[in-house]
């Protein structure tokens, strides 16, 4: 197998090393493109085929539908392991023993109190304000109250940033969601495990008790779980590149809440419901909204289908799926939209507009039926896939700034106007 690659330009060939990585993906290291070739660089829109690091947190084979976590498969991780675990896991590169995991849950515990301040911050965004925005917003004004976050010139300023935002994070997602249902922006307890507490803290009401059902702490530990890393997706690098230039881990952070933020990345959870709904307010008429989906003159997508990477299925998915009927029947809900949602599947996966391209439902196609479950409002949908993502972030802005990458600055080819002698404004 070469080592190298040969490009030829006008003649002149230049090599370049071939790299491996350790599931023997290969890649052209083309460091020295640009000054060996006098000027020449690649153009890649949407980085297709585009590295842009090497990183040792995630494996994702798209055409073989695997999905590992340090090593470890993202479907023996749903069933066997907690939240907590995981993020350790991804940011640390090790599952934790007991004691290990016992510190970082107290450390994190020790971080979970957000300023009063910042009630006030709440307070001042309308009701109607989308919880993106707000969860955003606040996560880059942690930085206001916690300055000494952005110093991260040591392992130890590092890691108390990590634990901080972890502690501080769920507390946002909680009040945010609490502001919108006017209730009391309250703690939870911290006597709990951690998944225990966020839903505690989002759906404690101030006149009774929360009582805690087991089968729904294991439904959203699992749901977090499956979206707590994927690799150099559109948020994930939004917050490499912003951690790149040594803004600090909660504007970078922010930053990735705001990527995850569109329908066609973690937005896509709140769209696939909203048009689930649609179809079944409309009928349920699921051949019309195929038609639709594959009609290039509609700007109608099927949400919830086709992926950058996957080609095959989403391990995520299929977990999801089981999931979405086990929870359902424990907690008895009976949810319309999952028969629409297994009628489209259905339908897609026999359609050779979807087979051909390789469009297969992915994470977000069940995720929010099971929110929704939950009783988790759908606009709540993506920030709850934001808390899931939180470690994934973290992890991969930590291994950014151990390798000391430098500052990320794609380079551009130029198609304007050329030089042209600038018109005074009374002669335009
Ligand atoms: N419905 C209908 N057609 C589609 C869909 C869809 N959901 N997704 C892709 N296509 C078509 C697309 O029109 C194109 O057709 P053609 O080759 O004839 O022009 C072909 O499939 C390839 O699509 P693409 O947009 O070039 O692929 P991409 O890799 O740039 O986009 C995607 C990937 C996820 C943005 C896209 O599949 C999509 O918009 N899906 C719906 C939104 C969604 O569910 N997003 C969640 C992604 S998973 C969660 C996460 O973000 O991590």
């Amino acid at each position: 197998m070469s080592t190298t690659a040969t490009l030829t330009i006008d003649g002149q060939a230049y090599e370049f090393p071939l790299i491996k990585g350790t599931e023997n993906e290969r890649a052209i290291d083309i460091k020295t493109l640009r000054s060996s070739t006098n000027g020449i660089i690649t153009i890649d829109p949407g980085y297709k085929n585009t590295g842009s690091c090497e990183s040792a947190i995630t494996f994702l084979d798209g055409e073989n539908g695997i999905l590992r976590y340090r090593g470890y498969t993202i479907e023996e991780l749903a069933e066997k392991a907690d939240f907590l675990e995981v993020a350790y896991l991804l940011i640390f590169g090790e599952l934790p023993n007991e004691e290990t995991l016992k510190k970082f849950h107290n450390d994190i515990k020790k971080e979970s109190v957000v300023d009063e301040e910042i009630k006030k911050i709440i307070h001042a965004f309308p009701k109607s304000a989308h919880p993106m925005g707000v969860i955003s917003s606040l996560t880059s004004t942690l930085t206001a109250f916690n300055p000494s976050s952005v110093d991260v010139s040591s392992d130890e300023a590092i890691y108390n940033s990590i634990v901080r935002i972890l502690g501080k994070f769920p507390v946002l997602v909680a009040w945010t969601m609490r502001k919108r249902q006017g209730l009391p922006l309250d703690y939870g307890d911290n006597s709990l495990g951690y998944v225990e507490n966020i839903l505690k803290m989002m759906f404690k009401r101030p006149d009774e008790e929360y009582v805690m059902n087991k089968k729904v702490v294991d439904a959203l530990d699992k749901l977090l779980i499956l979206h707590a890393d994927h690799e150099q997706n559109c948020s994930t690098s939004t917050v490499r590149m912003v951690g790149s230039s040594h803004a600090g881990l909660f504007v970078s952070l922010s930053a990735g809440i705001s990527a995850l933020w569109g329908p066609l990345h973690g937005g896509a959870n709140q769209a696939v419901i909203e048009m689930l709904e649609g179809i079944r307010a409309d009928g349920g008429d699921t051949k019309k909204y195929m038609a639709k989906a594959k009609d290039k003159n509609d700007p109608f997508r099927l949400m919830g289908f086709g992926h950058r990477v996957y080609k095959n299925f989403d391990p995520r998915a299929k977990i999801i799926k089981k999931s979405a009927d086990e929870v359902l029947g424990d907690l008895g809900v009976v949810d319309p939209v999952l028969d629409v949602a297994k009628g489209l599947e259905k339908e897609a996966l026999e359609d050779p507009y979807f087979v051909d391209r390789k469009l297969y439902p992915n994470v977000d196609f069940y995720s929010g039926i099971i929110y929704r479950a939950l009783g988790i409002p759908t606009e709540m949908f993506t920030v709850m896939f934001a808390l899931g993502r939180l470690p994934g972030w973290i992890a991969q802005w930590r291994e950014m700034r151990l390798r000391k990458e430098p500052i990320g600055r794609p380079r551009q080819v130029y198609i304007g106007a050329n030089k042209r002698d600038f018109v005074p404004i009374e002669e335009r």
